[in-house]
């Protein structure tokens, strides 16, 4: 399912801030080339992430989810020279598309690469985080809020994607006849749940692309 119309998505984004060639030229090659290219976050929810990086003028960025780079690279773009982002993935692969693309842009500077699992990588890491954007496994995405609120900066947010997973997380959805597309179904509600009834969290779920749940700390 579409969670919005593609007309009004399209006028949207012919109306928005976008992401610089540097970023068209990643999202191009990987819907040509890389399976899997639907894992893209896209332009809509680029800028979008970009606003809000520019409005709480985030410097230190953890991304979990590299894949080929694209919202990396557009986060990248949004925070000053100094500005880190640290981006996480089990696929060498990707990543090492990524890099090649990111060694092209004046910004590619700001991104490093952490090659294996987000359980694995995200407790060696120090220091506070002012944007947390989780976009990788699903089975771990409660795992990795859990592990990430403690780690943001007093005025920090996290982003989760993929939380309305095509409209299968809405109460009585038929199953896709995918086993892993259903385990993954009841992953992000899961997610969602955990963020609706928590006492310490501020949530807002977003229906801008797949979904996209906003949260920080109240
Ligand atoms: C949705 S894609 C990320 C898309 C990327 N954020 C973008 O829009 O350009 C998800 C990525 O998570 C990675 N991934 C899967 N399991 C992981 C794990 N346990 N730890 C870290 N990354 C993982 C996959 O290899 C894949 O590249």
């Amino acid at each position: 399912m579409q969670i919005t119309d593609k007309n009004i998505e399209e006028y949207c984004i012919s109306k928005s801030n976008l992401p610089s060639n540097d970023c068209l030229a990643i999202e191009e090659y990987t819907r040509a080339n890389v399976h899997g290219a639907g894992m893209l976050i896209g332009k809509m929810e680029a800028s979008f992430i970009g606003f809000l990086l520019r409005s709480i003028k985030a410097k230190r960025i953890l991304e979990l989810g590299t894949f080929t780079g694209y919202s990396a690279l557009t986060m990248a773009e949004h925070i000053p020279d100094d500005g880190e982002i640290i981006t996480v993935d089990i696929n060498k692969e990707t990543v090492d598309l990524a890099k090649d693309f990111w060694s092209k842009s004046e910004h590619g500077k700001k991104i490093t690469s952490k090659l294996g699992s987000g359980l694995d990588i995200i407790p060696t890491l120090g220091g506070q985080f002012d944007f947390v954007f989780i976009d990788a496994d699903k089975r771990n995405y409660i795992d990795y809020l859990k592990l990430t609120v403690p780690m943001l900066s007093p005025n920090g947010m996290i982003v989760i994607d993929n939380v309305l997973w095509g409209g299968q997380v809405l109460p009585g959805s038929e199953s896709t006849g995918s086993d892993l597309r259903d385990r993954n179904t009841e992953f992000i509600r899961m997610v969602n749940d955990y963020i609706a009834e928590s006492k310490d969290l501020y949530g807002t779920l977003m229906p801008i692309r797949d979904g996209m749940f906003l949260v920080r700390k109240k």
